[in-house]
Formats: C-alpha cells, sequence, structure tokens
C-alpha cells in the first residue's frame, strides 16, 4: 500500500489521465522508424527510417520530411521507399538507428548501421562521417547513441563486430557477445572502447548527473551500468536481469528511464506471441512502470520508447508509423 502511494505520488500526472494513442505516419511505402531525437527547440521527432533517410516530424503539416542521409552515394531512385534489407542496398542508402541532439550546437549525431558514426548540423544533408571503427575493429553495425550535454560526449553502441544488421537473428542465436561500448569527444575527434564483449548491445543513455550510462544487452536479457565518474569509475555491472529482449534505453524527464522490450512467450515460433513492453526504471535502475503495448503493436517488435513534452513516443523496425501515447505511461 505505502509502495504504491509513493509511486502515484512520483507520477501523477500520468496516473490520472486517460490514455490516447495516435499515429504519426511515415510516407508511403517506407517503414522502420526505430528510434528518435527532438532538438533544442523542441522540434520532431527526427527519426532514421529503413531506406536509409533522416526525417523531421513536423506538427503543422503533420507530416514527415526528408531531413538527412548518411551515405555519399545513395542515389534517390534506388533507395527512396525500399524497405529491402540487403546489404547491396544498406551500404548504398544507410540505415540510420540511433539519433542524438548536441542541445547547444544543434548538431544532430547518427549512429547508422552502415555507415558508422556521423554528424550533421541543423539544416541537415549529408552527414559528415566521423568513425567506422575502434581499436582496429570495424564497427559491425552500431544502434544506441546519446549525447551527454555537459561535455558533448558521444556514447554510442555496435550491436556486434562480427555480424551486419539483417544477420542479426543469428548473432543472437550465437549469443554472440562482441558488441561494445564507445565513445567520441568532439574536441579531440577519439574514438573511446570502454567496454567489450556485451551481448548484442542495442541501446545507451547517459544519467541526468552525467555520472554513469546505461547499456542494453538485447541477447543476454538485461541492463548494464557503466560508471563514468566517482569511486566506481570505469567499472561495469548488471543491475536489471529482465524477461524479455531490450532494445533501446532512453532518458525521461525526472531522470528516469524507459526501456523497450519484448518478452517472447512462445517456444517454436516465439515472434507469434511476442508481448512488446514499455517500462519505467528510476534513477536507480528499479522498475516502476510495466506497459503492454499489445493493443497498438499486436506481436511487433519496438524499438525505442522516448518520452517528449507528457507524450511517450514509441518506435518500431516493422510499422510505417511512430505511435504516441498521450498523456504517457499510465501503471499496468
Ligand atoms: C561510394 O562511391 C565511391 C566512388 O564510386 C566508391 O569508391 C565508394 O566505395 C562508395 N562507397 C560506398 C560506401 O559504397
Ligand atoms: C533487394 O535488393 C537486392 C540487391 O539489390 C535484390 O537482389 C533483391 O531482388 C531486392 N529484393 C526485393 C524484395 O526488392
Ligand atoms: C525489411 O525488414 C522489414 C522489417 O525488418 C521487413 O518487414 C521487410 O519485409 C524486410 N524487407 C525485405 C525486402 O526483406
Ligand atoms: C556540444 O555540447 C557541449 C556542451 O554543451 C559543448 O561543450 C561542445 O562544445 C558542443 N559542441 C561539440 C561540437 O561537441
Ligand atoms: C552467452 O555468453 C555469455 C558470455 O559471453 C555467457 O555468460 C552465457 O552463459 C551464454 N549464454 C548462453 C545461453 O549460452
Amino acid at each position: 500500500m505505502l509502495s504504491i502511494l509513493i509511486i502515484l505520488l512520483s507520477f501523477p500526472s500520468i496516473v490520472f489521465s486517460t490514455q490516447s494513442f495516435k499515429k504519426l505516419q511515415l510516407p508511403s511505402p517506407t517503414m522502420g522508424a526505430d528510434s528518435f531525437a527532438f532538438d533544442s527547440l523542441g522540434k520532431g521527432p527526427y527519426t532514421g527510417i529503413a531506406d536509409g533517410r533522416i526525417l523531421k516530424y513536423y506538427e503543422a503539416s503533420g507530416a514527415f520530411a526528408d531531413f538527412a542521409v548518411t551515405s555519399p552515394n545513395r542515389s534517390r531512385v534506388v533507395c527512396d521507399g525500399t524497405n529491402n534489407n540487403s546489404t547491396k542496398l544498406g551500404n548504398q542508402c544507410g540505415r540510420p538507428l540511433g539519433l542524438g541532439f548536441n542541445k547547444s550546437t544543434g548538431d544532430l549525431y547518427i549512429a547508422d548501421a552502415y555507415q558508422g558514426l556521423s554528424v550533421v548540423g541543423r539544416n541537415g544533408g549529408l552527414s559528415t562521417q566521423l568513425a567506422t571503427s575502434a581499436d582496429g575493429v570495424p564497427f559491425g553495425f552500431l544502434s544506441g547513441l546519446d549525447v551527454d550535454q555537459q561535455t558533448g560526449h558521444v556514447y554510442f553502441t555496435d550491436v556486434t563486430s562480427v555480424y551486419k544488421i539483417n544477420d542479426f537473428p543469428w548473432a543472437v542465436a550465437f549469443n554472440d557477445s562482441t558488441g561494445r561500448l564507445l565513445k567520441y569527444d568532439p574536441k579531440t575527434n577519439k574514438v573511446t572502447v570502454l567496454l567489450t564483449d556485451l551481448l548484442g548491445a542495442t541501446g545507451t543513455a547517459i544519467s541526468a548527473d552525467g555520472s554513469f550510462v546505461l547499456i542494453t544487452e538485447f541477447t543476454a536479457k538485461r541492463i548494464i551500468k557503466y560508471w563514468l565518474k566517482g569511486p566506481k569509475a570505469d567499472i561495469s555491472e548488471v543491475i536489471v536481469h529482465l524477461n524479455g529482449r531490450p532494445n533501446k534505453v532512453k532518458r525521461a524527464a525526472k531522470g528516469e528511464f524507459l526501456v523497450s522490450i519484448n518478452i517472447e512467450k512462445g517456444f517454436l515460433v516465439p515472434e507469434l506471441f511476442t508481448v512488446p513492453t514499455a517500462i519505467r526504471l528510476n534513477a536507480n535502475a528499479r522498475i516502476m512502470e510495466k506497459k503492454s503495448l499489445r493493443a497498438q503493436y499486436n506481436t511487433k517488435f519496438i524499438g525505442e520508447v522516448q518520452e517528449f513534452g507528457g507524450a511517450l513516443y514509441v518506435g518500431s523496425m516493422f510499422t510505417d508509423f511512430v505511435g504516441v501515447y498521450k498523456p504517457g505511461l499510465t501503471l499496468h
């Protein structure tokens, strides 16, 4: 009873309002808006889609428009509108997965599954490639990204050093543990390897005080905490074991974290029985809220769950829209 009261007191606006669900439709026939970013003016979401473009959503027109691309060889004729996951097309078109703004400069950092780490200015266009490898090991496919707004450092993850994105199911099946947590310093233009041996490192987010980052491990079904500062600096620990596969992790308004998890309930064909779920962790990584998104996403795997302006944005590789829940998470 007491704990319920504490939860109610900590999330009053969320608990006492009714939920609405709206779809921000992607331009037909594209799909795969997996993750998002909002700029310093609160505009967006910006999102990367399966054909390699980064789009920006305009509230006034209620539609997405082109913002940026990551591949210098991208041809609109070949790439626009394709949802073709071949490596050949990926190399040419790009596949942006993780996005994050440096809010003071307006620069958008991009973790792309084929083009590595890059950055693009306020006006968009072709991004500038910053790195495609670290410590001599090429990125397999980058996925998670977050920018430390205090230092400008960019934290990002390579899911695996061995597999490309379209072979990811094999990485999971073979329990691949070549994922890495990386840091890019814009002042030195250098990438540092912070953690190796991660099992499907799909997402990362920095804490509100900049003292640690969380990393989601899709394959190991857990969340890792890596300390950046203090007595435990450079030490990592497993903080949560989950009953499903986490994709992205994002920091929310009050310093908590939102994680998407895909709970596979089936035995023979797990994807037929997946329950896409959003969870909220407090700053100490305790699970505070949990909500099934089955009603809107059926059994589709979800990508990022991000809170912005009192709404919850949900992405998926497998939908042609970005889902928006207002006012946000409600208790299960
Ligand atoms: C882009 O095109 C150039 C010139 O044709 C080629 O050298 C390069 O390998 C291509 N890059 C990619 C990523 O396909
Ligand atoms: C996907 O692209 C590959 C290589 O460009 C091509 O061979 C294949 O036919 C395409 N598949 C579809 C479904 O368009
Ligand atoms: C590409 O991937 C999406 C989602 O991962 C899938 O729905 C689609 O069928 C795939 N397309 C091809 C041509 O394989
Ligand atoms: C990004 O943001 C940080 C903190 O606001 C700032 O120190 C840094 O110079 C910015 N620019 C770049 C290119 O990192
Ligand atoms: C996967 O690999 C990790 C270490 O790399 C190991 O701890 C774990 O037991 C393995 N899991 C399975 C199911 O093989």
